[in-house]
């Protein structure tokens, strides 16, 4: 049994995504209101290496809920990867008299709360990424806004897309994951998703889908690649030059990790930030918040890690089916 918590600290690190607020707001309003003290961090590891770290209360998370970003900013921190720098980490937790620690990010910043735990620090982390992409939960923090913006800036594209009878690509954001893609592919009616997950289509595949739809009498073709798939300036000029049908691509970008957090984000976010000081009260360390068939569960980080996330193959089934 880890000793009494007296204070938390609480960080978000990694990518930020729509939704942290809340979190944050949860661990601090929920901590407080069992007589915890709660300590801030700012830019995730690194300000724990600066001891960048002051006192949060009730009011301090006032007004936050609803913003997107991170209140706490966020960073990678290299000197975090070595076992000097989380050695120090542990060493300023102790000088601030942080007994128990959130880490609100991805499957990174889990690695380095994994590590302070090791150092005697009891730390929890709650997956907080736009991308989808931790395997022990079925929901992260941030996706399902990332998921509405897209689909917002798609409608758009389509519109145009569409008077002027054009092929579009479209990048959605997720390097080594496709769940953005296949989302929004499946919510906009996309007629063909590129994922990491699965193989590509060869050029030739792709540009005869085209021509074939074109015969058919459709009016323009949409295409939603993932980021990791990549090359879709190149795949653009492509097309546009063998099928002759016009083709432009747009990348979404960073306007995917922005923005007012959706229902699900807060409510999420709120559930997994006071479970994650219910933890830290159990006398709990190294474990991960994780949302499993509609509950709210809790997992050991080296577990949670090891786990391996698949694409949802029955929705790509359907997107194609349906596309
Ligand atoms: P995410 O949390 O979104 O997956 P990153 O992979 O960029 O984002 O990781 C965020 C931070 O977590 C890194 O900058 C680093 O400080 C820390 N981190 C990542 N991997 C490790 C590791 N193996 N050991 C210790 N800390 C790590
Ligand atoms: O937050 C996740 C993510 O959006 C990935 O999909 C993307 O690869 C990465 O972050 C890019 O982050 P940055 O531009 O901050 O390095």
């Amino acid at each position: 049994m880890s000793k009494e918590i007296k204070t938390i600290g609480v960080l978000t690190s990694g990518g930020d995504a729509p939704g942290m607020n809340a979190a944050i707001r949860a661990v601090v309003r929920a901590a407080t209101a069992k007589g915890i003290k709660v300590m801030g961090v700012r830019r995730g590891f690194n300000g724990l290496l600066t001891g960048d770290v002051f006192p949060m209360d009730r009011r301090s998370v006032a007004d936050i809920i609803q913003r997107g970003g991170t209140t706490l900013q966020t960073a990678r921190c290299l000197e975090f990867l070595k076992p000097e720098g989380q050695q120090r980490g542990a060493e300023i937790c102790r000088v601030f008299g942080i007994d128990g620690l959130v880490v609100i990010g991805g499957d990174g910043s889990f690695k380095g709360a994994e590590k302070l735990a090791n150092l005697g620090i009891n730390t929890i982390a709650i997956p907080g990424t736009i991308d989808l992409d931790v395997a022990c939960t079925d929901y992260t923090i941030g996706f399902d806004t990332a998921v509405n913006t897209a689909m917002d800036a798609i409608n758009k594209i389509r519109d145009t897309s569409t008077s002027h009878e054009r092929c579009s690509i479209v990048e959605v954001m997720g390097r080594h994951s496709g769940y953005i893609a296949l989302w929004s592919g499946l919510c906009n009616g996309a007629e063909l998703v590129l994922i990491p997950e699965k193989p590509v289509p060869t050029d030739e595949e792709i540009i005869k889908m085209i021509l074939q739809n074109k015969h058919k009498g459709k009016q323009h073709f949409l295409i939603i690649s993932a980021e990791g798939v990549g090359g879709s300036e190149r795949l653009a000029k492509k097309i546009e030059k063998i099928t002759g049908m016009e083709t432009r691509a747009s990348i979404l970008g960073h306007l995917q990790r922005g923005g007012a957090p959706s229902a699900t984000d807060r409510i999420h976010a709120s559930m997994m930030g006071s479970y994650a000081v219910d933890l830290l009260l159990e006398g709990k360390a190294k474990r991960v918040v994780a949302y499993v068939d509609g509950e709210y569960t809790d997992f050991d980080i080296n577990e949670a890690l090891a786990m391996k996330k698949g694409i949802d193959e029955q929705m790509y089934e359907i997107s194609r089916l349906l596309s």
